[in-house]
């Protein structure tokens, strides 16, 4: 087989085989293909798209690329839960306990913040002593002892998408949906999902700007979930303005450790429940969504659900106490308050702005290596439809100097939008694919 005639084959519209796929995966993973070739069959695949059937194998090869999590010791369905990124989003910080409170096995990787989204793994590390990084034993063995644990990606898991996508990044061909998708589910298959929640985000903070692009990848990736034996379905949510109030690590943290007691904002609340009632459905411990969502309402309200987090920041090597006391997480030392300049509606709030104000405190990464301040960050109080008078705070910035509580402002300048009459309801959740 020649790399060439698989690119030609590409080019002109062709499907490729099963085997071809194989081959293109081994030889970029083992450097046998270079850079360039794989380069000019991403553009073809850019231009031409691939069938289900292809975008399967292409996940499948790039699963079995390199080390794969065995979850098979534990027992139950493992439903992992994938988010596409977003501002505020710290969902997975309320489901994950939620869920394996429940009953659902919750062995999880998560990542470190990217860009203006701000990562799990980073979040966590507000509870002081928190270890992300734990032996593939520990990681099971808390998973069978308190049914949930969440960690950074480690090992070598799927290095064919590690270099697939670093090259798709500087060759123009990160928007191929079937190469979205296959990297995405590859990753959580990989992971050892069994079955796979996505929660695909739709708006300016996120990666999909359109709902119809949203759709589209949604569709693929839980098309991909059929080809390859995981039960997968797509929420589609919101992210035109920040999930919830709180944007930064300790400051997201607090409001997961509230809404996990019922007490939440409203928009976080109802996509956790959304989400984790369909978890239970996916992972066969309930008929239906109605019934899950009744089961974790109930988890909340018996305190079951933040036990569960604190339990499993005590077995990674916290204190408890933190997620009881939260004034024992890192503080800010500098508050400041932004106030409407007018009677009326908030009819915006950027979250790309937001999100980006949020890295100028300090809260995310300029470089890979960059240290973040855990502390920093804002906290909204009003939301989008919200009805305000001139000199209600809008929103107040946590923040420990005062270089970067500038920059966060000069961020934040026009980010939120004031209208004499009430927006439109923009819905949550726009549609579920399953
Ligand atoms: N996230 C991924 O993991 N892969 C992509 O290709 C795009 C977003």
């Amino acid at each position: 087989m020649r790399m060439v005639d698989i690119i030609a084959k590409k080019r002109d519209g062709g499907e490729l085989s099963t085997e071809e796929i194989q081959f293109l995966v081994n030889g970029y993973t083992d450097g046998s293909i270079p850079d360039y070739q794989m380069s000019a069959w991403a553009m073809a695949v850019f231009f031409r798209g691939m069938t289900p059937r292809e975008t399967g194998d292409l996940t499948m090869a790039m699963a079995g690329s390199g080390e794969q999590l065995d979850l098979s010791s534990l027992h139950g369905v493992k439903v992992d839960k994938h988010s596409t990124g977003g501002v505020g989003d710290k969902t997975t910080l309320v489901v994950a306990p939620l869920v394996a409170a429940a009953g659902i096995p919750v062995a999880k990787m998560s990542g470190r913040g990217l860009g203006y989204s701000g990562g799990t793994i980073d979040k966590l590390e507000s509870f002081a002593g928190f270890e992300v990084e734990r032996t593939r034993e520990q990681f099971l063995q808390q998973v069978r002892d308190i049914g949930v644990s969440v960690i950074g990606q480690s090992g070598n898991l799927t290095p064919a998408d590690k270099k697939l996508y670093a090259l798709r990044d500087v060759t123009a061909t990160v928007e191929a949906v079937p190469l979205i998708a296959s990297s995405i589910m590859s990753k959580k298959i990989a992971a050892g999902a069994d079955a796979i929640l996505l929660d695909v985000k739709v708006g300016k903070g996120a990666f999909m700007k359109s709902i119809e692009e949203a759709e589209t990848l949604a569709r693929a990736m839980v098309a991909i979930g059929s080809q390859v034996g995981r039960k997968t379905v797509a929420v589609i949510s919101d992210m035109n303005q920040p999930l919830g109030f709180a944007v930064g690590n300790a400051l997201e943290v607090k409001e997961a450790v509230e809404t996990l007691a019922g007490r939440g904002p409203s928009d976080l609340t109802e996509l956790a429940l959304s989400i984790g009632s369909r978890m239970l459905v996916l992972g066969g411990l309930v008929q239906s969504v109605e019934e899950g969502r009744s089961r974790l309402q109930e988890i909340m309200s018996t305190g079951m659900a933040v036990e569960k987090l604190a339990q499993m920041v005590e077995a990674q090597g916290g204190n408890k106490q933190d997620v009881y006391d939260l004034t024992r997480l890192p503080q800010a030392t500098i508050t400041h308050t932004i106030t409407a300049e007018q009677d009326g509606y908030v009819a915006e709030i950027d979250a790309e702005a937001v999100g980006h104000a949020s890295v100028g405190l300090g809260a995310g990464r300029l470089t890979k290596e960059m240290p973040i301040d855990l502390a920093v960050g804002l906290v909204l109080k009003k939301k989008r439809g919200d009805e305000v008078r001139k000199g209600d705070v809008l929103l107040t910035i946590y923040a420990n100097e005062q270089k970067l509580l500038q920059n966060a402002l000069h961020e934040l300048e026009g980010a939120i939008a004031l209208s004499t009459k009430a927006p439109a309801v923009q819905p949550l959740i726009y549609k579920i694919i399953d």
